[in-house]
């Protein structure tokens, strides 16, 4: 069952300051910038990592060129920021969003996937991706930002709660996640 965990938007406050930007991050030999298209074959080699990370890779149905359309088309369906290394320009990890609504308390936004290359793991590069995350949020006026993680990850539920996220299967009397593919949605009516 996965685990939901979030931040509320006062706890993003407390790992967030207005002064930090792209700069801070060039200590560490990284910097995090919006997706563009040109950095798709390399997002979706990571997206193919993490489906595979969570043993779903018979479910991989899309290719790069959906995920370029989708994402760096019209109206797209996500957003998305990357890591990208500075002494090489490689892309080393990314977090991929989308706003959601929540009538009694306004704009949230939904991480859908956060991934960091195996070699770069531990460096700070996750803890980045979404400090940055929290600041987009909060300049576009989001109240939540929000996520899920597998119950069986254990590092990245640790690194969640190092973070500063709230584990919602405990908090706020507990949080189950129901999802329906196609074929349920096909025999839903
Ligand atoms: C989970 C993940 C995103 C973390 O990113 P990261 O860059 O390795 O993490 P950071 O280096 O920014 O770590 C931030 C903090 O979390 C802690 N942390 C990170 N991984 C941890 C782990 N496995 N166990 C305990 N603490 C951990 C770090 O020690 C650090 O704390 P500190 O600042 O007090 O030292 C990354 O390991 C990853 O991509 N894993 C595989 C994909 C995955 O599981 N994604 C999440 C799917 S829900």
């Amino acid at each position: 069952m996965p685990a939901l965990t979030g931040l509320l938007i006062d706890n993003l406050l407390s790992i967030t300051s207005p002064e930090i930007g792209t700069d801070i991050y060039s200590l560490a030999g990284f910097k995090i910038r919006d997706a563009v298209s040109d950095d798709c074959e390399k997002i979706f080699r990571m997206c193919k990592d993490q489906a595979i990370l969570h043993d779903w890779e018979h479910e991989i149905t899309s290719s790069v060129d959906t995920f370029r359309k989708d994402g760096f088309g019209e109206n797209p369906s996500f957003r998305c920021l990357v890591a990208k290394k500075l002494d090489s320009g490689e892309i080393i990890a990314y977090t991929l969003f989308t706003p959601f609504y929540v009538s009694w308390m306004g704009k949230c936004m939904y991480m859908v996937e956060l991934h960091v290359t195996e070699l770069e793991r531990g460096k700070g590069v996750g803890r980045a991706l979404v400090r940055r995350l929290a600041q987009v949020c909060l300049q576009e006026g989001c109240v939540r930002l929000q996520w899920d993680a597998m119950a069986w990850n254990d590092k990245a539920i640790k690194f969640y709660n190092k973070i500063g996220g709230k584990d919602t299967t405990v908090a706020f009397g507990g949080r189950r996640i129901f999802i329906m593919d196609k074929t349920d949605m096909e025999n839903s009516g």
